[in-house]
């Protein structure tokens, strides 16, 4: 990572120099080696993911003057295969007063905006402008637009901003997309306090109008953040798509705090259609850390669709036991759809390109527990906190199988696990170590898990994360630890019965840094 620094020496005066950041900025305790964290202070939601000109952007909610929420800003990073990503000067600062809030970023390939110069495709972000209260006036949010001619190292603010004012304390967090049914730019952007959607049209990103309204469905527990509206191929079904409405609750998640969940239907151009019942309600994640997650724009069309998350919740996220950084994000998520028993699942996976990082292999198939549990006990792959373990279990006739994970002396240890007699999966992060920061950290969390065949989990565990695929990627759970830096054991259980053949694959992977 590359950043200028600027330093007034005492005898040699002024000197300016180019610092390339090291490994050792990225190695405190708990500081993740794969995911995005920015190498000092606080971040929350991603922002703007966009893939342009070979490069994948990442901006993100930034203090660049703090580890706690405040003066927030566009962080920017950007990365070739969205593991190894460098961290660029802030892209949006906050101004005049105006914190720059969520939203999106768009390539606008022809020139609609007419921000672009010499012919070329030009960034263009679209975000919330955040003025606190003053006096009496209430504090106000409204949609804004800038844009890049430099593949976003630097951003001009439109001179017309706001593009929408309603005069409403809460209106945010604009996810804009081009529509070719409709033959525009549709901005989804939400009323959070009415649980609502609205979509807004435009030719230019700069004039828009009111398309359509989505919501209240689904949970209305909390304030409605963060939505986004997105097509995704169904498994199987060449040339099939379904649209996926994604919208974070704050608070007001399943597992507590800040949560999102996803509606599938349509959209012709101008409205979104649910297919499902307007009471229901389903979890993109079930764990309590994965929060306002993003697609990117601009991948190229035969390329997975890719989902960013915020791997944290609003419940804790200012009292994260790290230094000097504070937030992170979640994996790259590979997304599709699939048509299941209970009808059509978000299905997620970890990027494939994951693998790359992969610097040793422990690969045991068909055994017993014994075995397994002989052979994982020999292995130091798990040393450092950051592995991959896919696994395949023949549940037979036992009632709990499960993972013990960054494990030590049996006191200390993370469970993810399934319980058959209830079909759910369950996390539990109560004995995982540091859970004193906050009331609403040790919990044991559950998801339905409705079992087919074998069990199969893929676990990724980056220092103080872990995020588990189960079911072939129908149930997603994500939740943060803090475990002490010798917890280094896995172990396999099972109780009330005996499993059949067990599998597992564990690969050590290493830091991107
Ligand atoms: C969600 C959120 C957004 C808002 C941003 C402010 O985490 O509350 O709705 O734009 O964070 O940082």
């Amino acid at each position: 990572m590359k950043r200028l620094s600027f330093c007034l020496g005492l005898f040699i005066g002024i000197c300016l120099f180019a610092r390339t950041a090291s490994q050792s900025d990225y190695d405190q305790p708990f500081r993740p080696q794969f995911h995005f964290s920015p190498r000092v202070h606080w971040t929350n939601d991603p922002n703007g993911l966009a893939f342009f000109d070979g490069e994948y952007h990442l901006f993100y909610q930034y203090n660049p003057f703090g580890d706690v929420w405040g003066h927030m800003s566009w962080g920017h990073a950007v990365s070739r295969d969205m593991l190894h990503w460098s961290e660029l000067p802030v892209a949006l600062p906050e101004q005049d007063g105006i914190m720059i809030f969520t939203g999106s970023t768009v390539v606008d390939e022809h020139n609609t905006s007419k921000f672009c110069k010499d012919n070329k495709p030009c960034m263009v972000a679209v975000y919330t402008g955040y003025t606190a209260a003053k006096g009496a006036s209430k504090s106000l949010q409204t949609q804004n637009v800038a844009y890049s001619n430099d593949n976003g190292r630097t951003w001009t603010k439109y001179a017309g901003n706001p593009v929408l004012d309603l005069h409403m304390t809460d209106f945010r967090d604009p996810k804009v997309f081009w529509s070719e049914q409709g033959k525009h730019w549709v901005m989804a952007v939400s009323l959070p306090d009415d649980h609502k959607v609205r979509i807004y049209g435009s030719p230019d990103l700069k004039t828009w109008k009111t398309l359509s309204e989505f919501g209240p469905a689904g949970a209305t527990g909390g304030q409605w953040e963060c939505p986004e509206l997105f097509p995704l191929p169904l498994e199987g079904k060449a040339g099939q798509q379904r649209w996926v409405m994604k919208v974070g609750l704050n608070p007001g998640g399943r597992a507590g705090g800040s949560g999102e969940q996803y509606f599938i239907g349509n959209f012709d151009g101008n409205a979104f259609k649910n297919g499902n019942p307007a009471a229901q309600t389903l979890w993109t994640d079930y764990g309590k850390d994965c929060y306002c997650a993003l697609t990117f724009s601009g991948l190229p069309k035969n390329q997975t669709q890719v989902m960013i998350g915020w791997m944290s919740n609003w419940q804790y996220a200012d009292k994260l036991p790290t230094s000097p950084w504070r937030g992170q994000m979640t994996l790259p998520r590979q997304l599709k759809l699939r048509e299941t028993a209970e009808g059509i699942r978000l299905i997620q996976a970890p990027l494939k390109e994951l693998q790359t990082l992969a610097k040793g292999h422990l690969k045991i198939d068909d055994v017993d527990d014994q075995s397994l549990n002989a052979a994982l006990a020999k292995t130091d792959l798990t040393k450092g906190h950051t592995f991959e373990l896919k696994t395949t279990v023949d549940v037979g006739s036992a009632s709990d199988v499960g993972w013990k994970i960054l494990s030590e002396d049996g006191t200390s240890y993370t469970l993810v696990g399934y319980d058959k007699q209830v079909g759910k999966l369950y996390f539990d992060r109560t004995h995982s170590g540091d859970v004193s920061f906050s009331k609403d950290f040790p919990v044991r969390l559950d998801a339905p898990l409705h079992l087919a065949g074998k069990l199969t989990m893929d676990i990724v565990v980056d220092r103080s994360s872990v995020e588990v695929f189960a079911n072939n990627g129908t149930v997603t759970m994500t939740d943060l630890v803090f475990p002490a830096a010798n917890a280094n054991g896995l172990q396999f259980y099972s109780k009330g019965g005996k499993t059949g053949k067990l599998a597992a694959d564990l690969t050590a992977l290493k830091s991107a840094h």
